[in-house]
């Protein structure tokens, strides 16, 4: 193991740049020459790749997005522009290519190794949407962000006794809605894993105004429903102004919590680990609280791993 390269791709995620940096360390206590690879995929068809110092990777450990840059590259979905990539890869004599990134970064990665690859892939994405991991890098960050958010959304809502409607992101995964709303103290929750009406969500918010509460909070996941719509029909039906507030990218920048910093340092000593013992096409992840791996052929293309049992304890306390 000599040379391998890394990139993020898909919507950054903070954390990437802590897991980048102690690839860098652990790369070169070990004698391997680590590349960084600009903007993803597009980056490697384009052969916009460099040889990683220092200098490139420090004072990144704390900070969101990524110093490599991150995209998403329609040429690369095509099979010539993964074939034009694979070329590249093999001029350079990569041993490995490291890919962090999300549910469609994965995609690429399964098919690019086919054509001879050796390609470890990385959950990072805030959607938390790989199902062979319990948690991805990123996504314990975009829920405190989220949340930090809400809790100033409520402080200014109660004042006024007004109600509010926060859309947040995820794709279509429903976790961060799901994990904002727990931690938020939430009163109702839109998410797509589980079938929702609006009438629904008026008895949750109506259930939490007769047991008192007077600024509720519902948490809607992005790509379901207009949130516009839902607040004035809140409003009708309950006489309650209702604002609404659309997170946005808030949620995905910022610096990493320290369970993202800590994830990254464990997904990226796994990786070495894995490279040195000879592994190829492997994806690394998280379950019960272990670092675990698999191969990366076995990863389902299903887009969530949501935690009904959450929902559950949440739906307890709302119904
Ligand atoms: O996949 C991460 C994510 O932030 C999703 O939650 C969101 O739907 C999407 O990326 C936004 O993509 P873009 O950065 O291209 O607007």
């Amino acid at each position: 193991m000599k040379k391998i390269a890394v990139l993020t791709s898909g919507g950054d995620a903070p954390g990437m740049n802590a897991c980048i940096y102690n690839l860098f360390v652990l790369c070169n206590r070990n004698g391997i020459e680590l590349y960084g690879v600009q903007r993803g995929y597009q980056g490697l068809i384009d052969n916009d790749i460099n040889l990683l110092t220092y200098k490139d990777v420090e004072n990144s450990y704390s900070l969101g997005g990524s110093v490599l840059k991150s995209a998403r590259s329609p040429e690369f979905r095509e099979l010539e522009g993964k074939q034009k990539a694979f070329e590249i890869y093999k001029k350079h004599e990569f041993d490995a290519l490291i890919v962090i990134g999300g549910n469609g970064s994965y995609r690429g990665a399964k098919e690019f190794s086919t054509l001879g690859a050796n390609v470890i892939c990385l959950p990072g994405t805030i959607d938390n949407d790989l199902n062979y991991t319990e948690k991805s890098l990123g996504f314990d960050t975009a829920v405190n962000n989220s949340v930090s958010a809400i809790d100033k959304i409520k402080d200014t809502m109660t004042s006024n006794d007004r109600g509010a409607v926060i859309e947040v992101m995820g794709r279509h995964s429903g976790d961060i809605a799901l994990n904002s709303a727990t931690a938020s103290n939430a009163d109702a929750v839109v998410v797509e894993e589980v079938p929702h009406t609006i009438t629904r969500v008026i008895e949750d918010v109506k259930r939490a105004i007769v047991r008192g509460v007077e600024s509720p909070i519902v948490i809607v996941s992005e790509n379901i429903l207009n949130i516009e719509e839902l607040a004035s029909e809140l409003e009708n039906r309950t006489g309650k102004i209702f604002k609404t507030t659309v997170l946005g990218y808030i949620q995905r920048g910022g610096n990493p919590t320290v369970y993202d910093r800590n994830f990254a340092m464990e997904l990226a000593v796994k990786t070495i680990d894995l490279l040195q013992k000879g592994y190829k096409n492997r994806s690394v992840g998280t379950v019960a609280g272990n670092i675990i791996d698999v191969k990366l052929k076995e990863v389902e293309d299903k887009e969530t791993n949501f935690d009904f049992e959450l929902y559950s304890l949440f739906r307890k306390l709302n119904d």
